[in-house]
């Protein structure tokens, strides 16, 4: 059930293949530790629930065609949970990378991370190079795994490294627009996200692609992020499908 209104074929279910998919979709990754909660858990439990769903998500939006996926792994707040919780995920994060190695290889995926993994420790940053360098010649869908992300830490990078440019005389700062600002982003060459999904009922952007969605759909979900299925999914892309994007215009 989405709060942004029900697509209109719910009951009709239209097949998913008939409609105008997003090219780019990001999925906030919300509401592990209320599902545990739920079920009187840890909250790590939630987290490998939620591992399980990335995977079955990525595998399909993949199957469908969709041609990027971005997923809100951890961003740069998350290191202020508490100790257990960050160690629990990073023990998630290695046995995932680690697996995913072999993983998608038959669903052809290139896996890219965006964030400073300068954070995650060396034996962590080795496995999301490997991934990084053993999937890139695939010509898949394109998962960026966002883990210690933050987008205003992005932006940050950004305004820096064109400073620098110009400094160093490699860049005109008459030449600055937003083309430029989006190629100095993590996500370069990459079109920005059409449909952005966040399960758990929550109104929040949480510091996600800040620049890159200015034009972007949002379809909240009330579902908490372990129970999200692919039913879930086609709802949020018929809901997609349904909106009128005028990106300013009239
Ligand atoms: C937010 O839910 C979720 C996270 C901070 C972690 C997301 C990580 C996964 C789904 C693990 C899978 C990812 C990979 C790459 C293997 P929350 O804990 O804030 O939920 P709450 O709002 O209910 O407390």
């Amino acid at each position: 059930m989405a709060f942004f209104g029900k697509s209109k074929k719910t009951d009709e279910k239209s097949d998913i293949s008939q409609i105008i998919l997003p090219a780019h979709v990001g999925i906030i990754m919300d509401g592990n530790g209320r599902w545990a909660k739920k079920r009187g858990l840890p909250r790590k439990a939630g987290h490998r629930e939620g591992a399980k769903t990335f995977r079955t998500i990525t595998r399909y939006c993949s199957d469908i065609g969709i041609k990027y996926l971005t997923v809100y792994a951890f961003s740069t707040e998350n290191w202020k949970r508490p100790e257990d919780e960050v160690g629990a995920l990073m023990r998630l994060f290695k046995s995932y990378l680690e697996e995913a190695l072999s993983d998608f290889k038959d669903d052809d995926i290139v896996v890219r991370f965006i964030g400073d993994k300068s954070g995650f420790s060396p034996e962590l940053q080795a496995l999301m190079t490997e991934n990084e360098e053993s999937s890139a010649s695939r010509d898949g869908m394109v998962l960026n795994i966002a883990m210690n992300y933050g987008s205003r830490d992005e932006i940050v990078r950004a305004v820096k490294n064109i400073s620098a440019d110009v400094r160093d005389g490699k860049l005109d700062a008459e030449k600055i627009d937003s083309d430029l600002i989006s190629g100095y982003l993590y996500t370069a060459g990459q079109p920005d996200p059409d449909l952005i999904i966040r399960p758990s009922g929550e109104y929040r952007i949480s510091n996600f692609m800040l620049w890159q969605a200015a034009y972007t759909e949002f379809v909240i979900m009330n579902k908490l992020w372990p129970d999200f299925t692919t039913d879930d999914m086609d709802e949020a892309l018929r809901i997609y499908a349904q909106r009128n994007r005028r990106y300013g215009g009239v």
